[in-house]
């Protein structure tokens, strides 16, 4: 009974390595110099933009409120953002530090920003009348910043998508979505989400980032056979051999099948793994709840929130895709340009502690109340005082491996000294150093110490 459950064991293994699944045959040496660039960048700009600006009060307003093509168009039949000036959001992007951007090429509603030669429902038939992919991509290229679509999977508009449960007509019983579904034919979608797929990655050029959103498997959901996301992205590989791909297309199990894992509204604990191994990851982040312009919306965080959300990132070895919702009239919400503007002063001076950096290697232990980053090929520590000490911070285990220590803001020398002692307080290790602060702290929201270390 045993050898017969160990000899289905190895076959069941042997045959698992022999069919691994593959997109295609790129080698791990290959995609770590693909992504070589995205890792070093860490800061990227999200950009979630359709008609449902307009109704701004969510991009999922089709679903929440269960809206009617009839009355959803309306804000199609409308959508004139008379102020577009991709080139103003470029600007914004690249002072505030971000080096890369994603915008939705189509969202959930179907809704196309490109002129598709698939579908009516795109931006050059709106009153607007204009390529706004387009304009965004030559603006975005021009200010030197890599530049992603996202594409949605999902079709709220699309009369051939199967309704499913997270569609605005979702409903409850088999015998429901049968009857909702008896005219539709998931093939055709399909076959449309290839095309306006190979439209996106052949009409503009050379693209750094496709961002696919999302599969949804299991009861009234979506998978991988419904996408045909196999095809898709081999076609995806053949079209854009260097482009960087996300993890929504339920090809978790195929080489090549993503790049990168998306942790969304959500702050990872430890560096993200898949079969033991470190992954690359990016987190999505809104400024306040929602991706689209939402104008009633009032949880949008504060600088130092979002400086913690970057600098926690890239303490675990990820990135940050921060999101903007722009408004109906093309422009960005007083709020977050605040935003961006709050970030890219720190950026400004503290930048360093960010770029080409990653997770502190594990001998270094993280001082209370503070974020490592390190960058390897500097080999320089980073130390962000995120709640600022008073006049001595006590570094364990650093003996020997500091050469220099600075501010990173200005450069000021920070010194270092044996820890202080009290003689009814526990002994302090010999290991143990001591780096002499001011009392004020410094005029940056989060001051960072630049540590040279010993080679
Ligand atoms: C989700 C939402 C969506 C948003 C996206 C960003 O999948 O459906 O509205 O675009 O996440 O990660």
């Amino acid at each position: 009974m045993k050898k017969l459950v160990l000899l289905i064991l190895i076959t069941l293994i042997s045959q698992s390595i022999i069919a691994q699944k593959k997109i295609w045959n790129e080698t791990q040496e290959e995609k770590d110099k693909r992504l070589e660039w995205w890792r070093n960048d860490r800061f990227g700009m999200f950009i979630h933009w359709g008609t449902y600006a307009l109704a701004g009060r969510h991009e999922w307003v089709k679903k929440h409120e269960r809206i009617p093509d009839e009355i959803y168009n309306r804000y199609f039949e409308n959508f004139n953002p008379d102020l577009y000036e991709p080139s103003e959001w470029a600007r914004l992007a690249k002072a505030a530090g971000m080096k890369y951007a994603v915008i939705t090429s189509k969202h959930h509603e179907g809704f196309t920003l490109f002129d598709s030669k698939y579908t009516e429902y795109k931006a050059t038939n709106t009153p607007y009348g204009k390529d706004v992919l387009k304009m965004w991509v030559d603006a975005f290229r021009a200010e030197g910043l890599k530049i992603g679509f996202y594409y949605s999977l999902i079709d709220w508009h699309h009369p051939e998508y199967t309704i499913d449960r997270v569609h605005p007509m979702s409903a409850n019983t088999q015998e429901d979505y049968d009857e909702l579904n008896k005219d539709r034919d998931m093939g055709i979608y399909r076959e449309y989400l290839k095309n306006q797929v190979r439209e996106i990655l052949t009409n503009y050029g050379k693209l750094d980032i496709l961002w696919l959103d999302y599969s949804f498997p299991g009861r009234f959901g979506k998978d991988r056979d419904d996408w045909g996301s196999v095809e898709l992205l081999k076609m995806v590989r053949e079209l854009q051999p260097e482009i960087i791909v996300n993890d929504r297309a339920d090809l978790r199990d195929y080489w090549g099948g993503w790049d990168f894992t998306t942790p969304e509204q959500f702050k990872v604990t430890e560096w993200p793994t898949y079969e033991g191994k470190k992954i690359p990851w990016e987190t999505c982040q809104t400024f306040s709840g929602s991706w689209g312009y939402y104008r009633d919306e009032y949880t949008w965080k504060d600088t130092k929130q979002l400086l913690v959300l970057l600098i926690e990132s890239v303490s675990k070895g990820g990135n940050l895709l921060l999101n903007v919702g722009p408004t109906g009239r093309g422009t960005i919400d007083y709020r977050a340009v605040n935003a961006l503007n709050s970030m890219g002063e720190w950026m400004k001076y503290n930048s360093r502690s960010i770029y080409g950096c990653t997770q502190a290697p594990e001998s270094f232990e993280v001082p209370a109340n503070s974020l490592l980053t390190y960058n390897p090929q500097s080999n320089r520590l980073y130390i962000h005082l995120l709640d600022y000490p008073l006049q001595n911070l006590t570094l364990k285990g650093y003996e020997g491996k500091i050469k220099y220590a600075q501010f990173l803001h200005d450069a000021s020398e920070v010194r270092i000294t044996t820890p202080r002692m009290h003689w009814n307080q526990p002994e302090i290790s010999q290991s143990d150093i001591n780096l002499r602060l001011p009392v004020n702290k410094p005029p940056v929201e989060i001051p960072v110490i630049e540590l040279i270390l010993e080679n």
